[in-house]
């Protein structure tokens, strides 16, 4: 069944086979007050005005990912910094296409609610400002700070005039420089997975939040074909859906959805994993802290790195990276071939 080829996950191939076809690429997963080990999904086929849900209990996953507690390659901060020293170079014009694009942006921020000019909006690894030009389209510019640990990748940030008035500081998403109760809306696209410590990052999306604000976490998934696995795992992080929704519920986030995006040449394949897989948010239901407490970071970036470990791991993570620019061209080519509306 083709939908088991586009999720990977069993169960929920199992029980949308009832969906139609045309409801495949997109699902919104919603977790509302349930235990993040056995979570409740409401399956939301993405038509606009449809609410026709299903509602079922997940098994397992189809395949285990390395636990979020042994990082990969490039799931680190300083690798991290030197890898968009780099790739900032290229990263609007060849990375982007293949993995990003303005529709599936667009998709992905709807979630996020940005139903106001006057909310106060954080843009955390905001990089190149690449999702801050879908922010700006509903919220006034003044009111938008990105925020990114790279120098590289925010200079590309200032060189866009339609960003000219927002805020843009350097800082760590594990760590932000934002009082707490803060912001309307967090937005952070495709930056979790190089945070050695993705709960403490969603901790922090809590803290800065407004009683009632929302975050909305743009992010991987994790791949179920073998050898995606493979490169997978030594780049970065990709995590679980389930994986997003416990972070989420553990930092105390209420009212917490995930839905799935890809790009359209996909088909809604989701074997090989996907640099941006899916959109989850959540709300703030209290203010103040996350009552998750968290003991001391779990990287010193002051501290001394052996410099050849370190560049072996930087090779390897952006030689385990290549294979993901290779994949959307393989899907790009079988989308070509493949006669529409067949499986690819
Ligand atoms: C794939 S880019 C996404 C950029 C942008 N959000 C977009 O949608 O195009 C990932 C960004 O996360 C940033 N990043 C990685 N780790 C970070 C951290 N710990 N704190 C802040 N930014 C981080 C990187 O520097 C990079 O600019």
């Amino acid at each position: 069944m083709a939908f088991s080829m586009l999720s990977g996950a069993k169960h929920l191939a199992l029980t949308c086979r009832d969906i139609a076809p045309k409801d495949f690429g997109f699902v919104c997963l919603d977790f509302n007050g349930v235990s993040a080990s056995l979570p409740r999904m409401a399956i939301v086929p993405h038509r606009r005005n449809s609410r026709v849900a299903k509602t079922l209990v997940p098994k397992c996953s189809v395949s285990a990912s390395r636990p979020a507690s042994q990082p990969r390659f490039i799931q680190h901060k300083k690798e991290a910094f030197w890898f968009y020293r780099f790739l900032s170079l290229i990263y609007d014009h060849v990375i982007n296409p293949g993995h990003w694009t303005e529709d599936m942006r667009d998709e992905a921020l709807e979630p996020a609610e940005l139903n106001d000019r006057r909310l106060l909006v954080v843009d955390v690894g905001g990089g190149t400002g690449f999702t801050t030009l879908g922010i700006i389209k509903h919220v006034d510019p003044k009111n938008v700070t990105i925020l990114d640990q790279s120098p590289h990748q925010l200079e590309k940030a200032r060189q866009k005039k339609e960003l000219k008035e927002c805020k843009i500081i350097e800082g760590d998403a594990e760590d932000l420089p934002f009082p707490t109760d803060y912001a309307d809306r967090y937005v952070s696209a495709g930056s979790i997975e190089y945070w050695p410590d993705p709960q403490r990052g969603i901790g922090e999306a809590y803290r800065v939040l407004k009683l009632g604000g929302k975050a909305c976490l743009i992010g991987p998934v994790y791949p179920t074909h073998p050898v995606s696995r493979f490169f997978a795992d030594a780049w970065m992080l990709f995590p679980k859906e389930e994986e997003y929704i416990e972070w989420f519920t553990k930092a105390g986030f209420k009212d917490v959805q995930l839905k799935r995006i890809g790009p359209k040449w996909y088909r809604g394949v989701r074997r090989h994993g996907l640099i941006m897989g899916c959109s989850v948010t959540g709300v703030k239901p209290a203010s103040g802290d996350s009552p998750l407490k968290l003991g001391p970071k779990a990287e010193d970036v002051k501290k001394p790195v052996d410099p050849l470990k370190f560049l072996t791991r930087l090779i390897l993570g952006a030689l385990a990276a290549t294979y993901y620019v290779l994949v959307p061209i393989y899907m790009w080519i079988k989308d070509k071939i493949v006669p529409k509306g067949m499986p690819i």
